[in-house]
């Protein structure tokens, strides 16, 4: 049986099954490439109530030189990482005798904010490919994944950053005892992470994907932080992945907690009782029904469809929806590594994204929905689109 990454319970409680599916990053080169299919399996905790999948797959083979995931090629994502930067400058009053430590830093986007102030930046990175962008733009990278073992390795922090990175983690302990080791006294760390209570309650099931090994709430992850020395001293609710926690987590000076699920709406939400997360199963049946349903209509009736977007999540969503080149003909990007490839397992292939204006289709699927404000504005201004605008999760909705 598999045991909770969390508190180490037997874990057999299912949430859904997304049926076998590739590494969502992992974008195929050609037509005819063959693909590895993994699991796809959600469970949760009955004893802490953490949701998890398993780690069936080893995480160098995901976060490797094939990784496509460049950071700095989204706008909205590198402004987010400026005000980011500078609040934390702020309240954190820091200044150029500081250090700010990056877990997965990715192409540098955030840590070249802190280094436009002169304040010292390390990057943990274990992709290749993205951290090799980071170091071009002088970001020192070590291209490493982050733990106990290498937190070590440079000077502690003022302000470690982690953001978007612990539910990628297959090692929660081992990566949360980095975090206590890298972290100077007095210090800050920040925790980003999509709350489940948003996933379960908007049924963003195509946020599963092998990449997350948890999907957090703020009841199931402080006592892990709690065990290593860390308590969480407040808590900001970022509207960013459909609905994410940003944590700021010190050193223990006190037993009792900062913050409280109770305060964050978990409890109420029923995070506490296994039926609430039963509830999702169904839920996510319903939401590919009225998907599938929606794509056969528009095949049958002769219109044409699209999508706008690559992000991991199209592959969760495609793949256990079952579609295919020949219900999604093609997606488009901004990311210059995802473009002339595929989604894995769906094969569908990714355009430029000014694809739109050139190719219009009758209907525009918004596969990355948690950018819908942009994307909308991209295609009806930039791309002039004047066709529909939809969104699949957690119901068809055509603008
Ligand atoms: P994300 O939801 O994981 O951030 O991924 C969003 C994807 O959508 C990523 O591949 C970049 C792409 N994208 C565009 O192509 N155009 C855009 O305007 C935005 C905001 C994102
Ligand atoms: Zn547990």
């Amino acid at each position: 049986m598999y045991r909770c990454r969390g508190c180490g319970a037997g874990l057999d409680h299912e949430l859904v099954d997304l049926g076998p599916s590739p590494f969502s990053n992992a974008f195929v080169d050609g037509p005819d490439d063959a693909e590895m299919f993994y699991p796809l399996r959600a469970f949760v905790c009955e004893v802490c109530f953490l949701v998890q999948i398993p780690a069936v797959a080893n995480p160098a083979d995901i976060f490797n030189d094939r990784y496509a995931y460049f950071s700095s090629a989204n706008a909205a994502f590198v402004e987010h990482a400026r005000t980011f930067a500078e609040n934390a400058i702020a309240t954190l009053g820091l200044d150029r005798t500081s250090h700010v430590v990056e877990v997965a830093s990715n192409d540098g986007y955030l840590l070249r904010q802190f280094k436009a102030h002169d304040i010292a930046a390390t990057g943990y990175e274990p992709s290749e490919s993205v951290a090799a962008v980071a170091r071009q733009s002088g970001i020192t990278t070590l291209v490493q994944f982050f733990g106990a073992a290498t937190a070590g390795l440079i000077p502690p922090a003022d302000l470690i950053v982690a953001n978007n990175v612990i539910a990628h983690v297959p090692d929660l302990h081992d990566f949360v005892e980095g975090l206590r080791i890298a972290l100077k006294p007095g210090g800050r760390i920040s925790i980003e992470f999509p709350h489940v209570l948003k996933l379960l309650e908007q049924v963003q099931f195509d946020q599963i994907y092998h990449e997350h090994y948890s999907y957090f709430s703020l009841l199931a992850l402080e006592p892990v932080l709690a065990e290593h020395g860390l308590a969480v001293e407040r808590v900001e609710l970022l509207p960013t992945h459909g609905g994410s926690l940003r944590l700021w987590v010190e050193h223990v000076r006190s037993q009792a907690p900062y913050v409280s699920p109770e305060a964050l709406g978990e409890t109420a939400f029923g995070l506490r009782e296994i039926a609430t997360y039963d509830r999702f199963k169904q839920r996510v049946q319903n939401c590919r029904s009225e998907a599938v349903r929606f794509f056969l209509d528009v095949h049958e009736s002769g219109r044409t469809i699209a999508g706008y977007g690559a992000p991991a999540k199209a592959a969760t969503f495609l793949n256990f929806c079952g579609i295919r080149r020949d219900l999604l003909p093609w997606t488009c990007d901004n990311t210059p590594r995802k473009i002339g490839r595929y989604i894995p397992g769906a094969r569908i292939p990714i355009f430029p994204e000014e694809h739109i204006a050139e190719d219009p289709p009758d209907y525009l699927v918004l596969l990355a929905w948690n950018w819908k404000a942009e994307m909308t504005r991209k295609a009806r201004e930039q791309f002039g689109f004047t066709g529909h605008i939809v969104t699949a999760i957690p119901h068809v909705e055509i603008d």
